[in-house]
């Protein structure tokens, strides 16, 4: 007999042996729960019977195309989907809570729904019926008679109505909801979430009905508990932004059936989350003209580039430590760039407090946007704008040096598209320290 008695941290994932308050591996505290579904194996394996094995050649013949597609009519969702829901595909939408995943799911049934040979079930844990009633009015003036809700929570329960009912498309928010009667420990603990994950991965696939599962996710980005279950879904996809901010991107991170780098800038408006067609044009539409401490930059979002500002802020500080504040770039990567500057261009910043913004609530987080965060730090600094029309793309290295990074040709043709026709892109001649200098 084989005990597999086990530990998991539902913040990383990690596996233990004994219980521990903290996790050792990404140090949360309070995260690690015993694993419920210990398994006992008492079965031999000269027991089982072989399987039947086939040939993938024999598949292919009568015409066999691949499973097929349902276009959800939200042409964003469809193309990151590389064309639609795959039947009996199941695909998990991660995002903080507010952030308007509940909104973007009830957009999509709604869609589906306009065509009125399609049934949608809408599975409620987390809010009421009336609640999701209330959204469904806001985003649209008609309720399709073809829009079902179940009101529960029981995974056995939700998968036994898939397969009776074969809805076109399944929508269940949220998997931190789910729980299974014979799976010890409250709905949300790891073992609930993967269990009640996997019954249903397992219905969607037999009953061919593609299913959306909601995972709520914590402030660090990790899909709490739904880590867990990643491997067990064939799409993941993440609605990120600030909830302060109107505008979302919409990441593919995982995807079994097409490309997984695809993007969507989305923005929260009256009647919902709207695909933004221009996302530089919107991101740079109140950029101050020859502001100290502003640069803009090119992002790759997938395979789309976009144009967005970079603000930073210098001012003397007080006693102690100085302050570094960043909102949408990793303050480690900040104090790194502050400890290049000062080492290799002679810019010390020691003595000042620091503060960077990236404009429009979104996350830099490509080295790309090393150089145009120190080029904002020497301008905040200096308090002398860049020449207008100005952009800066480049990953700055720990020598001063200015590395080459991905897709530059199309980062400098989405900045002179946008007219930004001066455009410092990384050079094997020239250092950071001569970049600054030449520039400001
Ligand atoms: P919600 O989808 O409930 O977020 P989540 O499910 O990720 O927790 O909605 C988030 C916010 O969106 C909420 O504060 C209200 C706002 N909102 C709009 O601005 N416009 C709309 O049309 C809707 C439905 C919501
Ligand atoms: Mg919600």
């Amino acid at each position: 007999m084989i005990s597999l008695a086990l530990f998991f941290c539902s913040h990383c994932g990690a596996q233990f042996s004994k219980w521990s308050g903290r996790c050792t591996e990404c140090g949360a505290w309070g995260s690690v729960a015993e694993e419920s579904d210990t398994k006992h194996r008492t079965r031999d394996r000269s027991d089982s019977k072989p399987g039947k094995i086939e040939t993938f050649a024999a598949m292919t013949e009568g015409g066999h195309k691949g499973p097929p597609l349902q276009m959800t009519g939200l042409s964003a969702f469809d193309r990151l989907l590389s064309g639609g829901l795959v039947s009996g595909s199941v695909t998990l939408l991660g995002g903080e809570p507010g952030i308007g995943k509940s909104t973007i799911v009830a957009q999509l049934a709604l869609s589906i729904a306009k065509d009125q040979t399609k049934k949608i079930l809408y599975v409620t844990g987390e809010e009421s019926p009336q609640q999701i009633l209330l959204r469904l009015k806001r985003l649209t003036d008609r309720i399709p008679d073809t829009l079902h809700f179940l009101n529960d929570t029981d995974a056995d329960v939700i998968a036994a109505t898939i397969e009776k009912e074969k809805p076109n498309l399944t929508i269940i928010d949220s998997i931190q909801t789910l729980r299974l009667a014979d799976v010890p420990g409250t709905a949300g603990n790891p073992s609930q979430v993967k269990a009640g994950t996997a019954v249903i991965t397992e219905t969607a696939k037999r009953a061919h009905a593609p299913v959306i599962l909601i995972g709520q996710v914590t402030k660090d980005g990790d899909i709490a508990g739904p880590k867990l279950v990643e491997h067990l879904v064939d799409t993941v996809m993440m609605l990120e932004g600030d909830r302060d901010h109107a505008f979302r991107i919409l990441r593919v991170l995982k995807h079994r059936f097409g490309a997984d780098d695809e993007v969507a800038v989305l923005t929260m408006t009256e009647r919902g989350l709207e695909e933004v067609a221009d996302p530089s044009a919107a991101l740079l539409a109140d950029r101050p003209e020859l502001a100290s401490g502003s640069v803009v930059t090119c992002f790759m979002n997938g395979s789309r580039p976009m144009l967005v500002e970079i603000q930073a802020l210098v001012t003397p500080a007080g006693y102690g430590t100085p302050f570094r504040r960043s909102t949408g770039f990793d303050t480690n990567r900040l104090n790194l760039l502050l400890a290049v500057m000062a080492r290799r261009a002679g810019m010390n910043f020691c003595d000042q407090d620091v503060f960077v913004n990236v404009v429009g609530g979104l996350d830099a987080r490509e080295p790309a946007a090393d150089l145009a965060v120190c080029l904002a730090l020497a301008s905040a600094k200096l308090d002398r704008a860049l020449p207008p029309r100005s952009a800066a793309f480049g990953e700055v290295g720990l020598s001063g040096e200015i590395r080459p990074v991905p897709r530059a040709a199309i980062r400098v043709k989405e900045a002179k598209r946008m007219g930004y026709d001066r455009v410092i892109e990384p050079s094997s001649s020239r250092t950071l320290s001569e970049t600054l200098r030449l520039s400001l």
